[in-house]
C-alpha cells in the first residue's frame, strides 16, 4: 500500500482532480475542505471515477483545532497537498483580510503540525501570478518576482516565502512550489470539473456557459493589446495534467532523498493562446458556437504570458500531454452535464 496524503480543499476544482489521479496511483488519501466554494457530492464523481471513496472532513484549516484532530483520527498521514485556499483576485481587493486569513493561516496551521505528526512534505499551490506582467515570454522559475498587484497573488508570494523561510529555519520538512499557469477543462469522464459560483470569472466557465446559452454572450477584454491578434495570451493547462504533475511531486518528496528541500516548478505547456485563439480552438473541437463580442481591456489584466515548463519536464519528468482540441471537448462535456442537473 502506498502512502497517505491529506488533501486540503480536495472537493475543489483542481483538488478533486488530483485526488483521482492520487488514488489511480495507489495512494490512501484523506480530504479536508470547509465546502465554502465545492460541494459535497464531488465525492459521488471521485468515487464513480476510481471506485474508491476518499477519507472526508468538513473542517476549515484556519482553525488548527479542527487540524489537530484530523492528524489524531488518521495517523500515519506522510504528505500534503495545499488545495485549501481563497482564489478570486477581484475579491481579494474587496475582502484582503478575508484571503490574508484564509490562506496564511490554513499555511501556517499545517507547517506548525507537520513536524509533530511526522509529515514528510508539502506541496503548495502557487501562481504565474507571482511573476507579474513578465519582461520576457517563455518565463521560467529564475524570473524576478514582481509587487504583487492583488491581496490574493500577495498570498501567494508570502506563502512562498513562509514554506522557505519555515524550512531554512531548520524544520523536518520539504515542499515543492508549483506555479500553476492557466487551468482549464475538466475530467473526460466528466464525472468532476469546475463548479463555478455565480457569474463566473475565469475565461473557460464563461466561455462554456455562453456556448450553453446560460449566458448571453462571453466579452473577450480587448483586442488591442500587443500581440498577433490584440487579445491577451495565456498558457492553458488542462486540469487533468496539472492533477498529476501534483502525484509525481509527492512522490518526489516521499520517495527521493537526494532533492532540495524547497523546489519550485512552473506548470504550464510552453505555449501561448489568445483569447480569441481559444475560442477558435472550442469551436474547432465541439463545433459549436461561442456568441462573444469585443469589449473594453479589464483592469490589471497581464498583456501576455506563457512558462518555460523545461525545468518541470526534465526533473519531474513530467509534460503536459493533453492536446487544446481535448481540453475543450472535456469543457463542453462537463457543462453540459452541469446544465441538464
Ligand atoms: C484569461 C484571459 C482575460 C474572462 C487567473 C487567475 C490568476 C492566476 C491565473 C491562479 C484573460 C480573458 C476572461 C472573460 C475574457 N491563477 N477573459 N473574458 O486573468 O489569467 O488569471 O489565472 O493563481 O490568479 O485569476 O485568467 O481566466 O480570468 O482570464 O476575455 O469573460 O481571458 O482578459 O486574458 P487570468 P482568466
Amino acid at each position: 500500500m502506498k502512502d497517505k496524503i491529506l488533501v486540503t480543499g480536495g472537493t475543489g476544482y483542481i483538488g478533486s482532480h488530483t485526488v483521482v489521479e492520487l488514488q489511480n496511483a495507489g495512494y490512501d488519501v484523506v480530504i479536508i475542505d470547509n465546502l465554502s466554494n465545492s460541494n459535497v457530492k464531488v465525492l459521488d464523481g471521485i468515487e464513480a471515477i476510481t471506485g474508491i471513496r476518499p477519507v472526508f472532513v468538513e473542517g476549515d484549516c484556519t482553525n488548527i483545532d479542527v487540524l489537530r484532530k484530523l492528524f489524531e483520527a488518521n495517523p500515519g498521514i506522510k504528505g500534503i497537498i495545499n488545495f485549501a485556499a481563497s482564489k478570486a483576485v477581484g475579491e481579494s481587493v474587496q475582502k484582503p483580510l478575508l484571503y490574508y486569513r484564509n490562506n496564511l493561516n490554513t499555511l501556517i496551521n499545517l507547517l506548525d503540525l507537520m513536524p509533530e505528526f511526522g509529515v514528510k512534505g508539502i506541496v503548495f499551490s502557487s501562481s504565474c501570478t507571482v511573476y507579474g506582467e513578465p519582461d520576457m515570454n517563455p518565463i521560467d522559475e529564475t524570473a524576478p518576482i514582481k509587487p504583487a498587484t492583488s491581496p490574493y497573488g500577495n498570498t501567494k508570494q508570502i506563502s512562498e516565502e513562509i514554506i522557505e523561510d519555515y524550512i531554512k529555519s531548520g524544520a523536518p520538512i520539504k515542499s515543492i512550489l508549483l506555479r500553476y499557469f492557466n487551468p482549464i477543462g475538466a475530467h473526460p469522464s466528466a464525472e468532476i470539473g469546475e463548479l463555478p459560483l455565480g457569474v463566473p470569472q475565469n475565461l473557460v466557465p464563461y466561455l462554456t456557459q455562453a456556448a450553453a446559452g446560460i449566458r448571453k454572450e462571453l466579452t473577450v477584454f480587448g483586442n488591442d493589446y500587443n500581440t498577433p491578434d490584440g487579445s491577451c495570451i495565456r498558457d492553458y493547462i488542462d486540469v487533468v495534467d496539472l492533477a498529476k504533475a501534483h502525484v509525481i511531486a509527492i512522490k518526489r518528496i516521499l520517495d527521493k532523498e537526494d532533492t532540495d528541500a524547497v523546489e519550485i516548478f512552473n506548470l504550464g505547456t510552453g505555449r501561448g493562446l489568445s483569447v480569441l485563439e481559444l475560442i477558435d480552438s472550442f469551436e474547432r473541437a465541439t463545433g459549436v458556437k461561442v456568441p462573444h463580442k469585443i469589449g473594453e481591456r479589464r483592469a490589471g489584466d497581464i498583456e501576455k504570458i506563457w512558462a518555460d515548463p523545461k525545468k518541470a519536464n526534465e526533473v519531474l519528468g513530467w509534460t503536459a500531454g493533453v492536446p487544446i482540441d481535448e481540453t475543450m471537448k472535456n469543457a463542453w462535456a462537463w457543462q453540459c452535464k452541469v446544465t441538464q442537473k
